[in-house]
């Protein structure tokens, strides 16, 4: 039995008998996460620890140090299960993601990284809410109060710096420098890997709806709740 575009694959076990295209979509979907998850972990969130000014601060990073660790575990398992090589599921030989390649250098840039970053996450995962691939759906599922957990880290400390002139200042310029790398995180307009992601149910909408939704959410954060400015990228910053 061969699946088709309509029909959902409930289990690990009958994913073998998937159709190749959807076999091969689903493992680059897993891959991605499962490499991005773990890169992060280890560039910005274990590194950020060390910057956290309070041990209130150090405890909730750690958390989230640990969660996101986490989310690579997770991924990384289900990508075993369906046949992906074990050094695929851990950053390699390809380069990494550019919204990775900032150096992470402050307490600050750390929660506006937590602020615009981990929401983008979370529209990633939203979109998998009810991916037809249940493992991955239900994985999705148990990741989101985690990634909307880190979302609110990083608004809740925006906030509190954002109470004194030298706190918003320093906000500001590490929105200005890492804001810019954000948009180019949803693929390109018209991609043809998402076109057969939602020919088969895996995931629900387009790449330009995706980041136009993105650039709506963190406007209303940075210049509504925050006050600031989001810096204006082009709407296809790649
Ligand atoms: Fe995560
Ligand atoms: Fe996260």
């Amino acid at each position: 039995m061969s699946t088709t575009a309509s029909q959902p694959v409930k289990t690990v076990a009958e994913f073998p008998a998937a159709a190749a295209e959807f076999k091969d979509a689903i493992r680059k979907i897993v891959r991605s996460h499962a490499v991005n998850e773990l890169y992060g972990a280890q560039v910005f969130d274990e590194p950020a620890i060390s910057f956290a000014p309070t041990p209130y601060a150090k405890w909730l990073t750690c958390r989230v140090a640990m969660e996101e660790y986490g989310h690579h575990v997770r991924f990384r398992e289900l990508g075993e299960q369906i046949g992906i090589p074990a050094a695929e599921l851990v950053p390699g030989e390809k380069k990494p993601l550019s919204i990775f390649a900032f150096p992470l250098a402050t307490w600050e840039e750390f929660c506006v990284i937590k602020l615009l970053a981990d929401l983008a996450e979370i529209l990633q995962v939203e979109d998998l809410l009810n991916c037809s691939f249940h493992p991955l759906r239900n994985l999705a599922r148990m990741t989101m109060p985690e990634e909307r957990f880190h979302a609110q880290f990083g608004k809740d400390f925006c906030t509190e710096l954002c109470k004194t002139p030298e706190g918003r200042a320093r906000v500001q310029d590490a929105i200005d420098r890492y804001f810019p790398m954000l948009p180019a995180f949803f693929g390109k307009t018209g991609s043809k890997n998402n076109e057969l992601y939602r020919k088969y149910g895996i995931k629900q909408r387009p790449n330009e709806e995706m980041r136009a939704d993105y650039l709506a959410r963190a406007r209303a954060l940075v210049e509504d709740h925050l006050k600031l400015r989001l810096p204006e990228v082009a709407p296809e910053a790649a």
